[in-house]
């Protein structure tokens, strides 16, 4: 590959590889079961991102299992979602050289929630923080947090370089954090991620004390843990699948409900959202299930998003979830989320999200934030 048999693609993204293994000391390249790129939306790869795609595709062609991270816009409704032709087409000409490349269009974070399901110890190369996090964690998979180009190199040579957390020796915890704060609600568990991201930086924090998680509570966990900081993994003990591990002589912190309330005012400015969006990590179908309850019999008299994958929201459909979520005027932003579309410039200004990653990246942007559960968002919409 690196001498270019396999075509130019495939030698680039060798390249890339051979180089971040120098880089990080990697003995050897190891085979992936599966792939997740990341840097999809236009308003993040802008024309270079967009060219250098489109030179890969030339002759590259995914060898594993590929999924892709949300675009700037749903692919089919981005006009009712008000975004310009200008945005449009550069985005459809990224999907266009992804699908040319054979990269699933599937257009969400939680790859683990539509398909792209990996086994415990299985290697992959994943390049969304959030699902990074959640598969290393609570499967037990293993990827480093790859960015737009090494994890779609991986893809197109189906191998990613053996270092950080594909080995043991990488995946201890160097922080102990002993929760004290009562967890009621996946929004906790993303504000202690919030709070918990920034005191670790990019190590392993190995929570005790947490008596039980959902899926939805690990998805928000892995999101916000991997928002302020550089978080890839970390483990609950008696619940995640490598938690039978020695924590003796590891630095510990206490995360107490004193804290629990300083990260939710932190994530709060002042305010009217003028859009409410939910779904950061996209949402789970028992997350719609709850939102069409929350719902029934209501009206929205703002603009409310509902986030979720294709896969997610066919099951949606046909649970009847989808049509009380509809009926009340809520939207769902399918390919897409409130970050990575130009909201902004679509003339929002504060945008209420249960969600402490969207709250961190939306302020990025420049927009006001409100950090609020999920039954306040449908609360705030409707009223
Ligand atoms: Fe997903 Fe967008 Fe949040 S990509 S994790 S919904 S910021």
């Amino acid at each position: 590959m690196l001498a270019g048999e396999d075509g130019h693609a495939t030698q680039k993204a060798m390249q890339i590889l051979v180089a971040l293994g120098k880089i990080y000391g990697a003995r050897r390249l190891v085979r992936v079961a599966s792939v997740q790129v990341s840097g999809v939306s236009y308003k993040n790869l802008g024309d270079a991102g967009l060219e250098f795609l489109d030179r890969l595709a030339e002759d590259g062609r995914a060898r594993v299992k590929t999924t892709l991270n949300p675009a700037g816009m749903s692919l089919t409704d981005w006009k009712s979602q008000g975004i310009g032709w200008g945005f449009a087409e550069k985005q459809l000409k990224v999907i266009d050289a992804y699908r040319k490349l054979g990269v699933e269009i599937s257009c969400t974070c939680t790859p683990y929630l539509a398909g792209n399901t990996p086994n415990f110890g299985e290697h992959i190369a994943w390049g969304e923080s959030s699902a990074v996090a959640y598969a290393n964690s609570a499967i037990g998979a293993r990827t480093n947090r790859e960015g737009g180009p090494s994890a779609l190199a991986a893809s197109l040579t189906g191998r990613t370089p053996l270092y950080g957390l594909h080995l043991d020796e990488n995946r201890a915890p160097s922080l102990v954090v002993d929760v004290e704060a009562e967890l009621a609600f996946p929004e906790d568990f993303s504000a202690m991620g919030y709070f918990v991201g920034k005191a670790t930086g990019d190590g392993i924090p190995y929570f005790r004390g947490i008596q039980k998680a959902s899926l939805e509570d690990l998805k928000m966990l892995s999101a916000a843990l991997a928002s302020s900081g550089g978080v890839a993994m970390f483990h609950i003990a008696g619940i995640t699948p490598e938690s039978a591990i020695d924590v003796k002589g590891v630095e510990a912190l206490p995360f107490t409900s004193k804290d629990l309330g300083e990260t939710d005012r932190l994530l709060n400015d002042t305010g009217t959202p003028d859009l409410i969006s939910v779904g950061c990590p996209h949402c789970s179908l028992a997350e719609l299930d709850t939102i069409a309850r929350l719902l029934e019999g209501r009206r929205v008299r703002r603009e409310f998003w509902v986030c979720c994958s294709r896969e997610v929201k066919r099951e949606s459909d046909r649970l009847g979830y989808s049509s009380l979520i509809e009926r009340s005027g809520a939207k769902f932003a399918l390919d897409t989320c409130m970050v990575v579309a130009p909201v902004e410039d679509l003339g929002h200004k504060v945008v209420a999200t249960n969600s402490a990653k969207a709250c961190h990246y939306l302020r990025n942007s420049g927009l006001k934030v409100r950090f609020m559960p999920l039954e306040d968002c449908v609360t705030e919409a409707t009223r």
